[in-house]
């Protein structure tokens, strides 16, 4: 089958180079576009090594972006700065709101028709910065934006699975909100336990997956947030979606995109992909009473973080 083209803005940093190897593995992928402000020329030389299938090309400065773009399928956007020792995921905005917004613009400039898949925190505001970048430029297909939420389903299956006694690989919690702490929804009463847990060890382990980016930045001690296994969970949604761009059937992944599921905007459920982006928005079942009270309590949260992205766009 031919291969689609992928582009990784922000492909020399923490999260862009690991997930450019991975990516580089793909035998869906025929041409990886590598694009960063610094030093993607080098990473370019040295993932195109690896005897796959995707040629690589690597380019830098905002300048060249349009070379970066053109005839792309799909594009991942790990750019940004990262998150330092006690800052929240919206301590960023403004920094990566900018990038985005000019990343966003380029793209709806150079390769319209792309799927957009955003990592570049805080996800809750710079999804809405990129569909209303696409609005403006008249080119916003709800369909084909992305927000990666899948590190909290990774970050879910694995403690779930270490709890259970389970195959991580095979677990599969549905997490379903927004990516950010409190916004950030796993639903543990639709899995049939083995083991039943105590309230102690649910609401811990809850809190396990909506902050386990914290694990990793106070571990990191500095030198900043979740990249590796951030690079996986973004290979892994990339991937999936590629499968069913090449038409697997049944594709689904959680993923933040806009619907109807709630009254907001967007928000993160089950999404089934497809070769046109998003084909069926699923609703996310049945929540127990707590999981229902973290529902209703994070709504205006995610609200306030959703209208941020979008008065940036129309300030700017
Ligand atoms: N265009 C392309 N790349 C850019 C731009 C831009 N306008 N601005 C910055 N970058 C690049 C940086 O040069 C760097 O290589 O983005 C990369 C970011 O890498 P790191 O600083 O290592 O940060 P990382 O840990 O990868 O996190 C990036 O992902 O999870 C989010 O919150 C995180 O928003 C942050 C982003």
């Amino acid at each position: 089958a031919a291969g689609k083209k992928v582009a990784v803005l922000g492909a020399a940093g923490g999260i862009g180079q690991p997930m450019s190897l991975l990516l580089k593995d793909s035998d869906h992928i025929s041409h990886l576009s590598l694009f960063d402000v610094v030093n993607t020329p080098g990473v370019a030389a040295d993932v195109s090594h690896c005897n796959t299938r995707a040629t690589v090309t690597g380019v830098a400065g905002m300048e060249n972006i349009e070379e970066a773009l053109t005839g792309m399928d799909v594009v991942v956007i790990p750019a940004g700065v990262p998150r330092k020792p006690g800052m929240t995921r919206d301590d960023l905005f403004n920094t990566n709101a900018s990038i985005v917004q000019s990343l966003a613009a380029a793209c709806a400039k150079h390769c319209p028709e792309a799927m957009m898949l955003i990592i570049a925190n805080p996800v809750n505001s710079t999804v809405p910065i990129v569909a209303e970048t696409f609005k403006k430029a008249g080119v916003y297909n709800p369909k084909r934006l992305f927000g990666v939420t899948t590190l909290d389903v990774v970050r879910a299956n694995t403690f779930v699975a270490n709890s259970q006694g389970w195959n991580p690989r095979t677990t599969n919690v549905k997490v379903i909100g927004g990516h950010a702490g409190t916004t950030i929804l796993p639903l543990l009463s639709q899995l049939k336990l083995d083991r039943q847990w105590s309230d102690d060890e649910l609401h811990a382990l809850i809190k396990r997956i909506q902050f386990g980016g914290d694990e990793v930045v106070q571990a990191k001690n500095g030198a900043g947030s979740a990249t590796l296994s951030m690079a996986y969970a973004g290979a892994r949604f990339t991937t999936r979606l590629l499968d069913a761009m090449h038409g697997a059937k049944d594709v689904i992944e959680c993923s933040y995109t806009q619907n109807n599921v709630t009254k907001l905007p967007f928000f993160s459920t089950p999404v089934t992909l497809g070769p046109n982006g998003v084909e069926k928005v699923h609703e996310f079942g049945a929540l127990n009473a707590v999981e229902q009270a973290n529902f209703d309590s994070m709504l205006p949260d995610l609200e306030k973080q959703i209208a941020k992205g979008v008065d940036f766009v129309h300030k700017n």
